[in-house]
């Protein structure tokens, strides 16, 4: 069963919104650039990938609002453009990867009309839908070697085919295990407070047909003393160079009682989610989101007005929890530090 996330066409773009599944499968269609930061920034569309993908396509419609206008015009929105995307979340770097791609290919481009340069952009942003399935079906095949018959694998959050062009990376891994004939099954964390796990990990899965069980946060512990986990698998919205992994709350907890249960807990993310440029997970922005989402459930207040709410949205995992970083380059052990920068040298 294909999951489509993001689908562009006719100069408009398609967002399945993530906010009312698995009740309703909608598409929200994003015309402006404005209106494809919107779309980030009120979660119709998350994940690290998918994040950064709706942001190249968020660059071409607004390409296409000004490219008629001259070039000079074109180059001065194209900053403003970039800002407004840029400042919709904060911690996957998927995002700033993506506009930094698109920024490129203008540098090198700018002897061109604005009317060509925004053909290029809008067969880059397909270019970076594409080589994204791509990337999640090499980690599939590299991480799937992981798998074994009869597994059964604990997730956190979404990082699924919603989360990404389409396949997902940590559960591309799953699906990829699940196609060789290897008989996988899957807890879902439901992820408070956005509850990425039970609403969007349980649907994908269920639509594949790949058996999932799903539980609250707190569980976890519980399920882990009673020897029901034999690997856990997460995606990522940011590797720092040191290895340091941020992802969805929630996650660090995870890696910590892994290790204290000596169970293997893997991360599964693209070459494009590591991000060279900070040394250590201490580094990494981690945006607070509104406090609705944890005094409402479903528009109804569960906590009594006026207390106060912390809603951090990820946390960072210290590499020495993680067994294996699997990226679509190859699977990295530690030492991470030296090992992910010959990954990419490779
Ligand atoms: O807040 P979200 O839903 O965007 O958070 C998503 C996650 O934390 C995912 O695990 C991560 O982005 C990896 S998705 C392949």
């Amino acid at each position: 069963m294909t999951i489509q996330p993001i689908k562009w066409g006719n100069g408009r773009l398609s967002l399945l919104d993530q906010r009312i599944l698995p009740g309703k499968e909608r598409y929200v269609e994003c015309r402006t650039y404005r209106e494809a930061a919107q779309a980030i920034k009120k979660m119709v569309v998350r994940g690290a990938p998918a994040v950064g993908i709706t942001a190249a396509f968020g660059v071409v419609l607004g390409a296409q609002a000004v490219s008629a206008r001259g070039k000079r015009y074109f180059l001065k929105r194209f900053e403003n453009i970039c800002e407004v995307l840029a400042a919709t979340r904060p911690t996957a770097v998927n995002l700033f990867w993506a506009l930094e791609r698109m920024r490129k290919l203008i540098e090198n481009n700018c002897d061109l009309s604005s009317v060509k340069i925004q053909e290029l952009l809008q067969s880059e942003a397909l270019k970076i839908l594409k080589e994204d399935v791509e990337s999640n079906r090499k980690i599939g095949s590299f991480g799937s070697r992981l798998l074994k018959d009869g597994d059964t694998i604990l997730t956190h959050c979404n990082a699924g085919a919603l989360a990404t062009g389409g396949y997902g990376t940590a559960l591309g891994v799953i699906r990829a295990g699940v196609d060789q004939g290897k008989r996988i099954q899957v807890i879902a964390d439901e992820t408070r407070p956005f509850l990425q796990g039970a609403r969007l990990t349980s649907w994908e899965l269920k639509k594949d047909g790949i058996p999932v069980t799903v539980i609250t946060d707190n569980m976890a512990a519980s399920v882990m003393q009673q020897k029901r986990v034999d690997a856990v698998i997460v995606g990522a919205d940011r590797i720092a160079a040191n290895g340091d992994v941020a992802n969805k709350i929630g996650t660090y907890a995870l890696g910590i009682l892994a290790g204290e249960h000596h169970i293997p807990f893997y991360v599964a993310a693209p070459i494009s989610t590591i991000d060279f440029s900070i040394q250590t997970g201490a580094e990494i922005p981690i945006e607070e989101r509104s406090s609705d989402e944890v005094t409402h459930i479903h528009g109804r207040r569960v906590v009594p007005r006026g207390v106060a709410v912390w809603n951090p949205a990820f946390d960072v995992t210290p590499s020495r929890y993680i067994s294996a970083i699997v990226t679509d380059h190859g699977i990295v052990k530690k030492p991470y530090g030296k090992n992910l920068r010959a990954l990419i040298s490779r």
